[in-house]
């Protein structure tokens, strides 16, 4: 019996070191000293032993058993803390690596335009307001003076949705938002979508973007106008740039004036990109028409006033050398990510 204790103690220490991990070493436990393990079958037998061998065999297998239980807690020890060196091995985070590359998204030239304009009025203090894109016929026409036989209120110029509700072919109805129930001082501006029925080509789309502006007060005049304006475009563009008025006809004002700007690439001498001119036409321009005035309930004795409408994809189109203003609306991240 001695030497099959003997054996148990050889083969349990082997089996012991083998344990790859605890769920073995817990299988080699139960195979020795559990309920029914080969030394727990040992100590059941002692029974068969004569008086004399009984009390010697039982403490050689408690050793044993002793010996075996403290092996397998050693090497119960050691497998949890290699497996805890191994995870942290596994799981280390290296904080010099470089970082992915994630692509980071930028605002639309036209957004980015919009917003530097913006900055620029409400910096001379202009509120922002904005005004629906579906408009009255009533405020988009009527109210800004326009004459029935007006031609942009030809169905083939204008997307009506009723005759009396369209969309928007300018942003100046906000004028009338803007002045309707309200007096004077009156300064906003007012950015915005406008729709006309125009063919797609290298300078016209169905939808564009324009921003409106309104001054009312006592004793506006057309030096406000091109104070204000020259102002705007040296912001815009530099303090080398110039501006020209030309004398034009919108209904809503009197007088009325298209304003460009010399042109920034070749600072007025005439290029490709100004078409020889040497000038660009950005914006439309006026003191407000007193009828546009007294349609809204504002004493044109007493107070005057001076608008303006500026086409954004223009600004943008001249700011970037854009020769093409698809480009600003096919979404080629190409094309916009350039800016
Ligand atoms: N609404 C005009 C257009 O779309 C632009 C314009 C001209 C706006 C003169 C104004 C203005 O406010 O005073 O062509």
């Amino acid at each position: 019996m001695k030497q099959q204790i003997n054996k148990i103690e050889i083969s349990a220490a082997a089996e012991i070191a083998a344990a790859a991990d605890t769920q073995s070493l817990e299988a080699v436990r139960i195979k020795y000293l559990g309920k029914k393990g080969a030394l727990t079958a040992i100590l059941r037998g002692m029974g068969s032993l004569t008086p004399e061998e009984r009390p010697v065999i039982g403490a050689y297998a408690n050793t044993v058993r002793g010996k075996i239980e403290e092996e397998i807690s050693a090497r119960s020890e050691s497998l949890k803390s290699a497996s805890l060196a191994s995870a942290l091995e596994n799981e280390k985070l290296d904080v010099t690596m470089p970082a992915r590359k994630k692509p980071l998204g930028r605002l639309h030239p036209i957004t980015q335009v919009e917003n530097r304009m913006k900055e620029i009025f409400v910096g001379l203090g202009f509120d922002i307001v904005e005004g629906p894109e579906i408009e009255s016929a009533y405020n988009n026409f009527d109210a800004l003076n326009a004459p029935a036989d007006h031609p942009s209120r030809d169905r083939s110029d204008t997307f009506y949705i009723t005759d009396d509700i369209l969309l928007r072919t300018q942003t100046s109805p906000v004028q009338i938002r803007a002045m309707q129930g309200k007096q004077p001082p009156i300064r906003i501006i007012s950015p915005g979508r406008v729709y006309r029925c125009d063919e797609v080509d290298a300078t016209h789309s169905p939808m564009f973007h324009q921003l409106e502006g309104l001054v009312i007060d006592k004793n506006i005049t057309l030096g406000d106008l091109k104070g204000l304006l020259e102002l705007w475009a040296k912001a815009m563009f530099g303090e080398d740039t110039k501006t020209r008025f030309r004398p034009h006809n919108f209904p809503f004002t009197e007088p009325s004036a298209e304003v460009d700007v010399s042109c920034f690439v070749c600072g007025g001498k005439g290029c490709r990109l100004c078409k020889g001119e040497g000038w660009i036409e950005l914006l439309g321009a006026g003191l407000v028409h007193p009828n546009v005035l007294a349609g809204c309930g504002i004493d044109p004795q007493i107070y005057s006033g001076l608008a303006f409408g500026i086409g954004i994809e223009r600004v943008v189109m001249r700011k970037y050398n854009i020769d093409d203003m698809r480009h600003l609306f096919e979404n080629d991240i190409r094309f916009l990510g350039q800016f």
